[in-house]
């Protein structure tokens, strides 16, 4: 008898929670820029991969900032949306709850435009109850300290310590590129051979080759500093282009290696993204 009490008491249980799951539909948006080299893409399929794991079963959906990837991906017949769209679709569908992962470096500009939209959508009256954007990669002095020590960590078995690794970031003259110099900072005070420059702001590439002659490096690799290994990584940082950071140091007379491989190949630097998203977007 008791038993049977016990089997109806948890099968009246799991009839509430799967009432309450299906009450409210929730759905996780990723927000990248968006990549046309389709080789660099096999990042964000790891990010998807990695997120459906971290919360099963949620609708996972995809949008791209830059509307110029987009352009060019529709031109090959490849439909991205951009984050606004992807939210106006999600609505009509009927998701009532709604985690966007921005899956920004700092919190520059196009975060903070990605964030007003979502605060417009906010206020809607569309039946939307929850939405929130986690923050980038970048947000605290403990995101610098582990992202740090994940990429020390994982730098590749051969290099010495006499070897130089420069990272590449973007940057970006909004203020949130002071956390660039701040990671910059962190990898150096770590290993006082790696470094991080970045292509349009602060620190600049070429304030470290004196700094390399300083600490007699011979070997440089070259890691890019960005969710994907794309454009600018095969550009402006390994190819072999005179103005490429990988020609300027061979120049120089370094011997260099480029790693193409983007933050977001990196599983341990994609769960901090998803940290982030979980403290806005409980399971
Ligand atoms: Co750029």
């Amino acid at each position: 008898m008791r038993t049977l009490i016990m089997f109806m008491v948890y099968l009246a249980f799991t009839f509430c929670t799967a009432i309450s799951h299906g009450a409210s539909k929730k759905g996780i948006l990723i927000v990248a820029f968006g990549t046309t080299v389709p080789e660099a893409r096999k990042a964000y399929d790891n990010v998807d991969r990695l997120v459906k794991e971290e919360f099963g079963g949620v609708n996972i959906r995809w949008a791209y900032t830059s509307k110029m990837v987009r352009e060019k991906l529709k031109s090959k017949g490849l439909i991205i949306d951009s984050p606004e769209m992807a939210l106006c679709r999600m609505l009509e569908e009927g998701f009532e709850e709604i985690g966007v992962l921005s899956l920004h470096i700092v919190p520059g500009e196009e975060y903070h435009e990605l964030k007003r939209s979502v605060e417009l959508f906010s206020k809607m009256s569309e039946g939307l109850k929850y939405i929130a954007v986690s923050l980038p990669l970048l947000s605290s002095y403990e995101d610098l300290e582990q992202v740090a020590q994940v990429l020390l960590e994982e730098l590749p078995k051969e290099r010495k310590t006499q070897d130089a690794v420069i990272f590449m970031g973007h940057g970006t003259h909004h203020p949130a590129g002071n956390l660039y110099v701040a990671m910059a900072y962190v990898l150096n005070q770590k290993d006082p051979n790696v470094f991080l420059a970045t292509v349009e702001g602060k620190p600049e590439f070429e304030k470290i080759i004196p700094r390399l002659r300083v600490n007699r490096v011979k070997k440089v690799y070259l890691i890019p500093f960005m969710a994907v290994a794309g454009d600018h990584t095969l550009n402006d940082m390994a190819s072999e282009d005179p103005n490429s950071w990988k020609s300027i140091l061979e120049k120089e007379g370094f011997q260099v290696i480029p790693l193409l491989k983007g933050l977001a190949e990196n599983e341990r630097v994609v769960r901090i993204w998803i940290e982030h998203l979980k403290k806005v977007f409980p399971k």
